[in-house]
This record gives C-alpha cells, structure tokens and sequence, in this order.
C-alpha cells in the first residue's frame, strides 16, 4: 500500500467546503487516516471481493450523489463528519482492493498522477473559435447573413454568458467520464483527463440515463475569489504571480501533478453537447446537461433578436456581480438542423457570434512607479494614478505585476495611460498612449538597486521579476518575515500585528523570530499604548505557540517556495528538521512532487549558518522540529532513522514511487553509498560498481520483496 500516507495528506484537503470547514476536514481526515493505517477495521478484515465490490459500488453512489448536492446544487444533505466517513471507507476499501479501483470513484478527486508530457490527441470535430461582434450593429448584421444564406429558415437562438476561461472537451463512454482534452490548436488537443478528474463540478458518472456515447464541451475557469487566494499565497512563496483567471486557470491546467491541480480548485461550465439521441434544439440539450449532473452555463432563450439584445443589457449590468469573469454573451442559431445546414468556415461556425462587452476603461496620468518589497524580496511596481472613474470606482493605482510590464507598456513618467478593469478587483495598465505623453517624459528605468535598503536587485533565471537579495536585513523582508511566522496558518499568535512587530523590529527589539519568546509583558506595554492585559496575554500566546506542530513550525520560517502543503510533505518525508538537514538536495527533490526549485531553496537556507543556527535556538527554546514524538509514540515508522538507496529499474514500480515509498515509512533516501547507508535496495540492471561498494562497506542488499518484507507493506504505483 504505497503512498497512502502520501496521498492522504494532500488528498483530503479538497473536500474541503470554504476555507475554514475545509481546514477542519483537513486536519480530521488526517487524524482518520492514520487511525485506518495503523488499525484497520476489524469489520471488514474478512471481506471477500465481491462483498467489496458490492460496497465499493454503494460508496461511490452515495458520495457522487452528495457531491452532486453539494458542487452542483448547493445543497448539501451530510455534515462534514459522515462525508469524511464515507470517503473514509472508500478510500481504505480501495486500499485493500485496488483492482476495484473504479474510473469514477470520488476518491479520483484529489489526483496524485504525475504526467510527464500530456498525450496528443484528435478532436472528433475541430474545436472552433467564435466570430465576435462588438455592437449591436454586428449583431443586426450577423442575423442578416443567416437570412442572407437560409432565407426559409425561422431563427430563434440562445443567448449564453461567455465564460472567460478554458475550453475542453469531455468524452462520456456509458455514462463515465473517459478522457478530457484541451481545445490545443482546434483540430488536436492535449489529454488532460486526470486534470479534469479533480474539477469537483465535472461529473464523473452522467446522473440517469445517458447516450452509450457523449461529448460534452465548456469552459474550465477559476473564482475571483479563488485567483485572489493564490496569488497571495504565489507571492507569499515569491512565486510570480498570475495576471488574471484565465492565465490561472490555463496554467494550473498543464500542471504535471493532478493533486496540485485539485488544489487550485477549478470549476467548470457546459456550453455544448454531441451525442446518440440528443434533442434538436440547444436550449433542450442544455436542460439534459443540467439533469445528468453538470452545471451549465448562464442560458437564455430560445430568443429572437430582440430578446437578445435584452439579455446582453441585463447583463452588462450585473456581471459584475457574478463570482467568475465573463468577456461577452455567445449567441447560437437553437436548431440543431439549422446549425447543420448553416456549418462553419474553416475558423468559426457561421451559426454562432460572441458579442464581446468592451471592458471599462478609463484614460489618466501615470504620476509615478512605486516598488513594494515583499516578505521574499520581490519587488512589485505599482502604478500610482491620478485619480480617475472607473467602474464605479475611483481608482488612485494600478498593478504593474512585474519589471518586464514597465518594459512591455514602454511607460514614460509621466505619461498618459488607459487603465482597464475586466472583472478583476485590482485595476491594470493596458497601453500608454504616446501622443498625449509630455514631451518632457522620461522612461521608466526600474531602479537597480532595492528602494527600501539599497542593495542591487537580481534577477533569478527564468523569472520575470526582480528580487531584493538582502534577505537578512531588508526591513519590510525581515518584517514581512515576522508577520507571516506569527500568522494564524503559521505560528498562529494573535493580537501580534503589523504595527506592532514593526516597531519591535525598529527600536531593534525583535529581528529573528527567536527574539520573540524572550518578549516580555513590560517590553510590550513601553512601545505601544495597550489595554491593560493585552501583553500579557501576548506573551502567552507566544508562549502557547510552542506546540505548535513540526509542519506548521516548518512553514513559519518562510523558506521560499515552502507553503503549507509542501511543509506537510518535506515534515512527512522528513520526520525531523534533524533528517531534513541531512538530506542532499537531491534527495529532496526526489520527494513527491517537490522538485528541484524547491529542494534547492529548502536546502540553501537551512544550509545558511546564521538559518541553522537560529533553527537551533528555536529548537532549544521548546518549538517542535520534529514530527515523530507526537504523531508516532515510541515504534514510529519501520524505516524511520534508516537510510536507503535504491539501484537498477522494478517491474511496475517506477522509482520515484519507490522513493516515495522509503520515504513515506519513515526511511530517508540517501544520494549515495556511503557507510553511514543502511540498506541499498536493487532491481533489474543494478549498478554493479554500487553493489561491489556496498559489499565492501557492509551494507545490506535488499530486494525489492524484501523491502517489502521489512516495511509491511507492498509498494504500488
Ligand atoms: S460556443 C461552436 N459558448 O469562447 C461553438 N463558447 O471564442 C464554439 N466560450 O473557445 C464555442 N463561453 O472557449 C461557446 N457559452 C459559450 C462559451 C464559449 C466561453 C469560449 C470557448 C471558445 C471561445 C470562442
């Protein structure tokens, strides 16, 4: 049973409904799982596959079905805790029965397939594009064409909210979702079906009575609200972050590994349909995508013209209201026939227009670029505006994501600019408007060296953004450092805000997060006009602070690239900070889905003196570096403490599992045989050299059956 710790970790959170019941469920489902590996349920100990079979069968029903009330209908009919139990029981029973693993097991949600390249494959029709119309006007038009080339025909259409995100198209063998592709250049695209697994509103089995085959086509998109989140926590990692939804969307999309995936918890809606038996009439065919589980997009009609016209109107005004960007309403002839008879050039259908809202824009002065410094050093210029009208709000800046945006607009200062608003909450610059520029104006050089602490900016290879390097003793760095260790995901120590810690860090009383522990109540009450037992209680908050639990501590100290999840995973792989510093960089690449980026961060700043040294004050202070004591008493893993190194290739087991494996028991994989390796484990083609060295040294060779053997356990991709 490989990587069931693994997946668990990073597999519940996706259940999760809102981000605090989401967190809940995290942490319960963690505490369940472990409860499950260490003492599987008596109950089901003699289950015979077909008794399985049967209940794995009722499992999936029932959660599909409370997934459906709950993704697609809003209305959920389980608590939290007997969702969890169900998934629960799905999960072990497929543990136990993987040959039972079926395609549309909820439990496919979460993903944990690691795609290398995605695989090329034909459209069955060419996926089009859209002619657009940007007036009334061109809509007059479009519909006299169609009179034009079908003067017999009577037009009704369905008016649609053109969801600006990411087209695929779905394919539905028996009613189970098969594969998913990208729209690629229209006539190919890209299979992405585990991806798509993880969009919570794609069913994965067609609810009632579906066609023996069926293609389904929308657009995969992300929430506002969602995009926010990420790409505070993209800049909180000094990661660059995302410039609208859809690029979001789009990205998160080609991700390699299916679980980052279901973490960026895309959504999508059904705009299309091609199967046996499917009604003549679009506004029919979207009711039927509704009945069998999908959610599907804003639809109105069948209209004419006019009514039309009335549904762009209403919607021009409330689309701001709507959680997800729109760029427009898709007008399509509703008879199937007549679409036939209408067919399409070689771009775009002639029986469809997209009638594209023109975003709100507004034209002002660009006064001057102010650079902000994050936690991580990025620097973000920020455009700061004349204030100016816009959407129905005054806008006074703008985001200018990154130095090559300066470049990219050619932005002079001063300088004319139009800044646009489509959707998204911060206002952008769109494209300077040279002929209105004072003649006077300079280009805007990006300065070189840090505006906070002076000290020359890099540039990382194949980063767009520039970095303060000065990573000690920057003051928004350190600051911003401070911050996010006291933050509630981190150390959690309320009522420690901004103010405050800035003023400790000027009058130089708190630089390292060790220094806060040696805060005390009357330090506190000097630098800041509190009520009477705030700092005490400030100071046991800090205090408190120290169970806080070994991922948690790892995530406080903001390495780089280190969020929460990969925390978690560096803390299972890695059971103390003892056996994280050990590790070579490649070995921590090695870990699921870490990689080298981040296996490079984590072990430079830990391999940093002054890093390690004050990991050691912490550890002397009483903060937990390590995950052993509580999580697993005494016995803990049956690899824990051992080193391992795997040598030659294993039928059906790639070696990454494998890795994953060791590391998941608790072994830490080594980079090389040396004598302090405790076991080097070969397959097929094992390096002789290796194996003469282990020899020689006294290590001892395992099988892969053997391995096994020690561990308990099978391992399986
Ligand atoms: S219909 C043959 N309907 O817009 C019909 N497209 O510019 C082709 N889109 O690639 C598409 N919402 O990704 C249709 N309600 C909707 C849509 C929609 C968004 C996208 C789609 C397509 C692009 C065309």
């Amino acid at each position: 049973m490989s990587g069931i710790v693994w997946s668990e970790g990073k597999a519940i959170p996706l259940q999760g409904k809102g981000p605090v019941v989401q967190l809940v469920r995290t942490l319960a489902c963690h505490a369940r799982g472990r409860g499950f590996e260490s003492r599987p349920d008596r109950s089901e100990m003699n289950l015979t596959p077909e008794a399985a079979a049967k209940r794995i069968s009722e499992l999936i029903a029932e959660i599909s079905e409370h997934d459906y009330r709950y993704y697609v209908l809003a209305q959920p009919t389980l608590s939290d805790s007997e969702y969890d139990r169900l998934v629960q029981e799905l999960r072990s029973l497929e543990e136990r029965f993987p040959e039972l693993r079926r395609a549309d097991s909820p439990t496919q949600r979460v993903g944990g397939t690691v795609t290398k390249e995605f695989p090329v494959v034909a459209h069955r029709r060419p996926m089009l594009s859209l002619d657009n119309a940007y007036t009334i006007e061109e809509l007059r038009d479009f519909e006299k064409r169609l009179t034009r080339l079908l003067p017999d025909a009577s037009l009704s259409y369905i008016a649609q909210l053109k969801i600006d995100g990411v087209a695929v198209s779905l394919h539905y063998k028996d009613g189970i979702f098969i594969q998913g592709l990208t729209r690629g250049d229209g006539l190919q695209g890209d299979d992405i079906t585990p991806n798509l697994r993880t969009v919570r509103d794609i069913p994965l089995r067609l609810r009632g009575k579906a066609p023996s085959y069926l293609e389904v086509r929308g657009e995969v998109y992300m929430l506002r609200s969602e995009f926010n989140r990420i790409n505070k926590e993209r800049e909180e990692l000094g990661e660059t972050p995302f410039m609208n939804p859809r690029n979001a969307t789009a990205g998160s999309l080609k991700l390699q590994d299916s679980s980052q995936v279901a973490q960026r918890r895309l959504k999508f809606l059904a705009y299309f349909a091609d199967g046996e038996g499917l009604p003549d009439y679009d506004h029919e065919i979207m009711a039927l995508l509704a009945q069998w589980g999908f959610h599907v997009v804003e639809t109105g009609g069948p209209f004419s013209m006019n009514e039309v016209e009335g549904f762009i109107e209403r919607w021009a005004k409330s689309k701001a209201t709507l959680p997800y960007d729109i760029d427009g309403v898709v007008i399509k002839v509703n008879n199937r026939a007549l679409q036939a008879r209408f067919g399409a050039t070689a771009k775009a259908p002639r029986w469809a227009i997209a009638f594209k809202y023109q975003p709100e824009q507004a034209i002002t002065e660009l006064q001057k670029i102010t650079y902000q410094v994050g936690r991580t050093g990025y620097i973000t210029p920020v455009a700061e505006l004349k204030p100016v009208k816009l959407a129905g709000t005054i806008v006074k800046r703008a985001s200018l994501y990154n130095y090559d945006e300066i470049e990219r607009l050619n932005l002079h200062l001063p300088d004319v600019v139009v800044v646009e608003k489509s959707g998204e909450i911060i206002p952008k610059v769109i494209r300077t408007l040279p002929e209105r520029r004072p003649s006077t104006a300079q280009p805007a050089d990006p300065p070189q060296t840090c505006p906070e602490c002076g000290t020359p900016l890099i540039r990382p290879e194949g980063e767009v953004g520039r970095y303060c390097p000065n990573y000690k003793h920057c003051p928004p760095q350190v600051i911003g450092r401070l911050e996010h260790f006291v933050s509630r995901k981190a150390m959690n120590i309320q009522s420690l805000g901004e103010k405050i810690l800035r003023k400790l860090y000027e009058k130089g009383l708190v630089k390292r997060f060790s220094d806060l522990y040696a805060l005390k109540p009357e330090i506190l009450t000097n630098i800041e006009g509190f009520a009477e037992k705030m700092p005490h209680k400030i100071v046991q908050n800090i205090q408190a602070s120290k169970s806080v639990p070994y991922p948690r501590v790892l995530y406080a100290l903001g390495i780089r690239h280190v969020g929460e999840t990969v925390a978690q995973k560096l803390a299972e792989a890695f059971p103390t900070i003892g056996s994280l510093y050990e590790a070579s960089e490649e070995a921590i690449a090695k870990v699921y889905t870490i990689g080298s980026v981040i296996a490079r961060s984590v072990y430079t700043y830990l391999h940093d003196k002054e890093n390690w040294e004050e990991i050691q004050r912490l550890r002397s202070i009483g903060l937990q570096f390590s995950a052993l004591s509580a999580a697993r008493p005494s016995a803990g893993l049956p690899l824990s403490g051992k080193r391992l190194l795997v040598s030659g290739t294993f039928e059906g087991v790639s070696r990454d599992s494998l890795i994953a494996y060791i590391q998941a028991h608790g072994g830490i994989y080594a980079s090389s045989i040396s004598k302090n390796l405790d076991y080097l484990v070969v397959g097929e083609n094992a390096g002789p050299s290796k194996l003469e060295k282990a020899r020689r040294l006294g290590i001892k060779v395992l099988s892969l059956p053997e391995l096994e053997g020690l561990v308990g356990k099978p391992v399986r991709e």
